[in-house]
């Protein structure tokens, strides 16, 4: 089995990496990954030299540049993760999500179709449904739910989606979709909620909180996501979709006192700040439909949040190399030659 493992440099992505060599060793990985700011090399080091594992420089929305490379590899699966991803940029540079995240999923899908054979999988995310209200704990997103998007990524993301899902109903396109909440663990970019605040913390700088803290998020350490996914490529049923969350809603400012309070720091380092505009309330996810296909999620979020801090703590090399561009030398001095 061949995968292509697209954003493979980011996030999930190089976590999924990790993930699937040790779950399918006999399975060779290419990761793709046009390394914009979100992305390094650093984060793959791990794999350097691994026989099953090549990583190749590009982008999933240029189309000669896609079409020579399925022409070449003969992907069986496609796992696409590449994305710009974070809310706040998308309010600011909106171009970028509709370049990468449609745009690069269409182009995806036209090699897809254009070579045959081959399965997709789309990582979304339960923005594509909204917001739910704080005031209905029990209202939950299930696979039904009307999508409706807030931000300029979440509705780049839904946009994808459907794209996805017409390739199924209109070519036949073997696909699935999982929609997960929000992600936590090692290598996360230190602009997501929980390793900016574990950064402030550990430097004794404020710690941005919007709005009144009071929006919550379903949290799941990013290890029971590349659980997920990995089930549902080999078990999912073709067409369908699969929400992935863990039920551990919790506020902002609750992960922001858990973090203050892990690191031995006091409360009047957090700062509330301007909200960001058209902010969701909540995210919460029925994760029934996957659990039914046998997925269990293993990391109960005290243990989750207690690795990430501690992986936090221990990477520092990584963090500075990801905020000075110091990988960018990592990059020229490893890989350049490829
Ligand atoms: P990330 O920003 O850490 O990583 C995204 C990666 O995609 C980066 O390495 C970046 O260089 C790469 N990329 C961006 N545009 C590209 C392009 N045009 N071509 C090739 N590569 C490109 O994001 P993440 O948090 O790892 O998220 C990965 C996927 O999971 C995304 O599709 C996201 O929507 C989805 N998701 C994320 C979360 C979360 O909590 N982080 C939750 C649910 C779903
Ligand atoms: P984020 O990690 O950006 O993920 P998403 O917006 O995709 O859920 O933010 C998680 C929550 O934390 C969200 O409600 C916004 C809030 N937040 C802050 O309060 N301060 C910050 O500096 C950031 C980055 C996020």
């Amino acid at each position: 089995m061949k995968i292509l493992v697209t954003g493979g440099a980011g996030f999930i992505g190089s976590n999924f990496c990790y993930f699937m060599r040790k779950a399918n060793p006999d399975w060779d990985i290419v990761c793709l990954d046009l390394l914009t700011y979100a992305g390094n090399l650093l984060t793959l080091k791990g794999l350097e030299g691994d026989p099953h594992f090549s990583f190749v420089k590009g982008d999933i929305a240029d189309k000669d540049f896609i079409f020579k490379l399925f022409e070449n590899e003969k992907f069986d699966c496609v796992i696409n993760f590449a994305a710009e991803t974070h809310v706040d940029r998308s309010v600011d540079f909106p171009e970028d999500f509709v370049r990468s995240n449609i745009f690069g999923t269409f182009v995806l899908l036209e090699a897809c179709r254009h070579f045959g054979g081959i399965r997709f999988h789309q990582v979304s995310t339960d923005e594509v449904y909204g917001d739910l209200p704080l005031d209905r704990p029990d209202l939950l997103f299930t696979e039904s739910n009307p999508i409706k998007p807030s931000s300029p990524y979440s509705a780049s993301k839904a946009s994808a989606d459907m794209l996805v899902l017409s390739y199924y109903r209109t070519y036949g396109l073997p696909v699935t979709i999982s929609r997960c909440s929000n992600n936590y663990g090692p290598y996360q970019f230190p602009e997501k909620l929980i390793p900016l605040m574990i950064k402030m913390a550990t430097e004794d700088k404020p710690l941005p909180v919007y709005g009144n803290g009071q929006n919550v998020r379903d949290w799941l350490y990013v290890d029971d996501h590349c659980s997920a996914i990995d089930l549902i490529i080999k078990k999912g049923k073709i067409g369908n979709v699969y929400n992935v969350g863990g039920n551990n809603e919790k506020t902002n400012l609750y992960i922001v006192k858990t973090i203050l309070k892990a690191l031995g720091k006091g409360e009047d380092l957090i700062s509330f700040v301007k909200d960001r505009p058209g902010h969701d309330l909540r995210y919460a996810i029925d994760a029934s439909k996957i659990r039914q296909l046998g997925w269990v999620p293993e990391f109960p979020f005290e243990k989750g949040i207690e690795k990430t801090i501690r992986w936090n703590i221990d990477n520092k090399e990584w963090l500075r190399a990801v905020e000075t561009g110091e990988y960018l030398n990592y990059l020229q001095d490893h890989y350049g030659k490829r």
